[in-house]
């Protein structure tokens, strides 16, 4: 078993590079099913979920070169085929989900078992389902795997309106329709900059996006798509874990990379904690920090601040100075990093719908548990501030979403490696 071991208390300083976004890649990899072609991916993250997605594109027939170091995926997808994908690595994340919008838009049909992800309550996925059917797909299950059929020879455009604004939904929606007859409106769409880079792409292989990044997308159905080159968009939740750090035990730490418009509502938090920070172009700059004050967090959809930042920036809070409440809108049951913080000497509890925390702390290293992916983060970031030694398990979790993180954290000064026990 793998494990994080950290040895807390250091200062620290330097440069630290943001990758690809996790929550665009993982799209973008599907996507590229719709090309029938050859489309290259650059700024790819060395993260987990990037090697399952190949795995799986790999039994489905892509061709696909990986430079890793260079961070580079080309992908040529013309000889995928609509096979059933009911177990093995697609209940190994989230993201799998896209494989149905990319398998239906491409091939009119798709068969995909249920996808995993982490454990943040229940996470229904009802409004995939409703758009593919909005667009003329009929769903049974087959082998306990969703199985997707168009009804007609193709799928048709229609307006969908989502009764939630969901990522995941939005997405899948642009993939099917993509390629769909006619119009396909969708309607209180998500506008995460995720979705934007998707919609990008797709505009890159030919079809006809507009409106990505509001609450309305329309999507005019194009038959054929082809090749194309895309570089990933920064990683906005990777960059916001790191600002935290740097903002609790930073003597000038500078955050590379950055479209510091994704992270607006996060850095409107850090200013009114306190935490000095000087933005640029692409990075962002936190000096030395002192005396910040504690403040109340409501995670809503984007451009709020993100759920996925809530457990990352945690940490940062306990050592602030008063008393604060963090209440997830998105996930409630994403509480999970309370009580391992908690045992770590942290004052934090849940309290009906919210996570109630008394600052400042001093946190004291031990055993602790990554739950899941951004619980991990924020646990690595309570290891570096706590004194002592915190040792971390089910790190895989962390490894999912996290590029480098041992080699990144090394190089700003915390003093941590990863232990094969
Ligand atoms: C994506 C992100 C995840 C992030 C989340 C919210 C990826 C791979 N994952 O997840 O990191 O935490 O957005 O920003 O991009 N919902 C329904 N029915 C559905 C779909 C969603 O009720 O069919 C609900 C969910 O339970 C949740 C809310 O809508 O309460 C938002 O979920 P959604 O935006 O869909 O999250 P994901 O796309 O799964």
């Amino acid at each position: 078993m793998r494990k994080i071991v950290i040895n807390g208390g250091n200062r620290i300083s330097g440069k630290v590079t943001i990758s690809g976004a996790k929550n665009s890649v993982v799209a973008l990899i599907p996507a590229t099913i719709l090309a029938n072609d050859v489309v290259t991916l650059e700024g790819v993250p060395d993260i987990s979920d990037v090697t399952s997605l190949i795995d799986i594109m790999d039994v489905m027939g892509a061709k696909i070169e990986r430079d890793v170091e260079a961070g580079v995926l080309v992908i040529d997808t013309r000889d995928v085929k609509s096979m059933p994908l009911p177990y093995g690595k697609i209940n190994s994340l989230r993201a799998s989900y896209y494989f149905n919008g990319a398998l239906l838009g491409r091939f009119g049909r798709a068969t995909v078992g249920l996808p995993g992800g982490c454990d943040l309550g229940p996470r229904p996925i009802d409004l995939h389902i409703k758009a593919f059917e909005a667009l003329g797909a009929e769903m049974s299950f087959l082998e306990n795997a969703m199985h997707l059929e168009a009804k007609k020879d193709s799928l048709f455009g229609t307006t969908i309106y989502m009764d939630m604004v969901s990522v995941g939904a939005t997405i899948n929606t642009m993939l099917a329709a993509s390629t769909a007859e006619g119009m396909t409106i969708i309607e209180n769409a998500a506008r995460e900059p995720e979705i934007i880079d998707v919609a990008t792409l797709l505009n890159n292989m030919g079809a006809k996006v507009r409106g990505a990044g509001t609450d309305v997308i329309r999507i005019q159905g194009t038959k054929k798509l082809h090749g194309a080159r895309h570089t990933v968009i920064p990683d906005r939740i990777e960059a916001g874990t790191y600002l935290a750090l740097a903002a609790a035990i930073g003597d000038g730490v500078t955050v590379d990379n950055v479209i510091f418009e994704h992270l607006d509502s996060f850095i409107a938090k850090l200013e009114e904690m306190g935490v000095r920070m000087t933005i640029r172009e692409d990075s962002i700059e936190v000096h030395k920090s002192e005396n910040l004050k504690a403040v109340n967090i409501k995670t809503v959809p984007y451009p709020g601040f993100a759920t996925d930042l809530q457990q990352p920036i945690t940490p940062l809070l306990l050592s602030t100075n008063g008393r604060g409440w963090i209440m997830d809108t998105i996930y409630e049951k994403r509480v999970n990093h309370v009580p391992e913080m908690a045992r770590m000497g942290a004052k934090i509890s849940v309290i009906n719908d919210k996570i109630v925390y008394d600052a400042p702390n001093l946190l004291t290293g031990t055993q602790v548990k990554a739950t899941d992916l951004r619980a991990g983060a924020g646990l690595v970031v309570a290891g570096a501030i706590a004194s002592g030694t915190t040792t971390i398990s089910n790190i895989d979790f962390i490894l999912r979403g996290y590029d480098s993180i041992i080699e990144k954290m090394t190089a700003l000064g915390v003093d941590i490696k990863l232990i094969e026990e």
